[in-house]
C-alpha cells in the first residue's frame, strides 16, 4: 500500500491561526478521480499496486464543493487526472458539474489518450476546453516496452480530440536519458503534423522508492532545447494557457514547445497550486508528502466550515511554499505513487 505521511488533526491545529495573506491566491487545482490507470508505465506505478476501495473514493458532489468554495480563493482553472481519468464512469457528467462552477472557466484533462477517441465528442460537449496527453515515446515498440500500451490508439485519440474541437491539445513526454532524449526532434515533427504543443518534462523522483528514479536518468531539457534550436534556429518566446510550469517556444510556423524542468531549473516561487487526491486529501506540494484530509469537511460541513477549513489550507500552503524555497527546492519525502497523484 502506497505510504501516505497525512498531516494529523493534531498537526493541522498548529497551522497558525492567522488569516491567509491575501495576496496568496489558488489559481489551479488539479483533480485526481480515480488511482487505476489501463497503462502500466514503469516509472510510474509499481507491478503491485494496490488499488484504493471505491467507497473512499471522493465523490463528484464533494469535488464539486471544494471546487466552489475554492473560487474565493481565486481558483479559475481545473484539470481532472488520475491514474487515467478517462477510467471513471460518468466523466462528462463531472465536467458539466464543474462548468455549472460560477468562476471556473478552464476545465483540462490530462489523459493517456488510449480510449480518448470513444470519449473525445462526449466530453467536449459536457464543457471540456483543453487536454494533455502523455506520449514518451514515438517509436511503438519502445511505447509499449514504456507503457504496455498500443500508440496508435493514443493517436487515434488525438485525431479525434482535434475534430471535436478541444484545443489546445498538448502532448506530454517524460524525457529520460539514455532511453528516448533522442527523439526531440521527432516529437517536433509530431506535433508540426498534428498540430498539437509538444512539452518535454524532466523526470522526477517521485514514488515508492522513487521507482526506480535515478539521477543520471535525468536529462537536463536545456540539451533537448539545444538540439531544437540546431535543427530549427532560434526559438522564440511564448505563451501558453497553463499553470505556468512550462516555459514555451515557438518555432517559425508557429508550432509551440514546452520545457518542464523541476530538477535543473525549479518553478515553484509563488505556486498558487493545489491537488486533491482521489481519496480526498489536499497535496500541497509535488516535493513532499504532505496532505490535509479533507473528505469528512467535504462530505459534511456546512458552507462556512468549508470556508474555515479552506483558509487553513491556503496558510499551510504559504508555509509550504516558504519551506521549499528555504530547503533549495529539494524533493524530500512524495512516497506516494505518481498514479494516485496524477501528475
Ligand atoms: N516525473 C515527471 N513526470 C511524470 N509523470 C509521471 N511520473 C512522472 C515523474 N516521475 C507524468 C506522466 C504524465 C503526467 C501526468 O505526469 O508521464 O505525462
Amino acid at each position: 500500500m502506497a505510504f501516505v505521511n497525512i498531516i494529523s488533526n493534531d498537526k493541522l491545529k498548529i497551522i497558525p491561526d492567522r488569516k491567509p495573506n491575501p495576496q496568496t491566491k489558488i489559481t489551479y487545482l488539479r483533480i485526481s478521480i480515480t488511482d487505476r490507470c489501463n497503462l502500466k508505465c514503469f516509472y510510474c506505478r509499481p507491478e503491485d499496486q494496490e488499488f484504493i476501495p471505491r467507497e473512499e473514493i471522493l465523490s463528484y458532489e464533494d469535488m464539486t464543493r471544494f471546487v466552489k468554495a475554492l473560487t474565493k480563493f481565486g481558483l479559475r482553472s481545473v484539470r481532472i487526472t488520475g491514474g487515467e481519468p478517462l477510467l471513471r464512469q460518468d466523466l462528462d457528467k463531472f465536467i458539466q458539474m464543474l462548468s455549472n462552477v460560477e468562476g471556473i472557466d478552464d476545465i483540462s484533462l490530462t489523459t493517456n489518450g488510449i480510449t480518448l477517441k470513444k470519449h473525445a465528442k462526449q466530453l467536449k460537449k459536457a464543457g471540456l476546453k483543453r487536454v494533455n496527453i502523455s506520449i514518451d515515446s514515438l517509436k511503438p515498440e519502445l511505447f509499449y516496452q514504456i507503457t504496455k500500451g498500443n500508440l496508435q490508439d493514443v493517436i487515434d485519440g488525438i485525431i479525434e480530440a482535434k475534430k471535436v474541437g478541444i484545443s489546445p491539445i498538448k502532448v506530454n513526454a517524460v524525457v529520460i536519458k539514455g532511453l528516448n532524449e533522442d527523439e526531440a526532434i521527432d516529437f517536433v515533427e509530431f506535433a508540426k503534423q498534428y498540430g498539437v504543443e509538444v512539452r518535454f518534462i524532466e523526470m522526477m523522483p517521485i514514488g515508492q522508492g522513487h521507482i526506480d528514479w535515478k539521477e543520471d536518468m535525468v536529462e537536463p531539457l536545456e540539451r533537448v532545447k539545444r538540439k531544437i534550436e540546431d535543427k530549427y534556429g532560434k526559438l522564440k518566446p511564448s505563451s501558453s494557457i497553463g499553470s505556468g510550469a512550462a516555459k514555451v517556444y515557438e518555432l517559425d510556423d508557429g508550432t509551440k514547445v514546452g520545457f518542464i524542468t523541476p530538477i535543473t531549473n525549479p518553478f515553484c516561487d509563488n505556486c498558487s497550486k493545489l491537488r486533491l487526491t482521489v481519496e480526498g486529501n489536499i497535496k500541497l506540494c509535488l516535493r513532499t508528502d504532505e496532505e490535509i484530509p479533507a473528505k469528512d469537511i467535504l462530505k459534511n460541513g456546512r458552507e462556512e466550515e468549508i470556508q474555515q477549513f479552506i483558509e487553513k489550507v491556503v496558510v499551510a500552503k504559504e508555509i509550504s511554499n516558504q519551506n521549499i524555497q528555504f530547503n533549495n527546492y529539494e524533493f524530500g519525502e512524495c512516497r506516494r505513487i505518481m498514479t494516485s497523484i496524477g501528475g
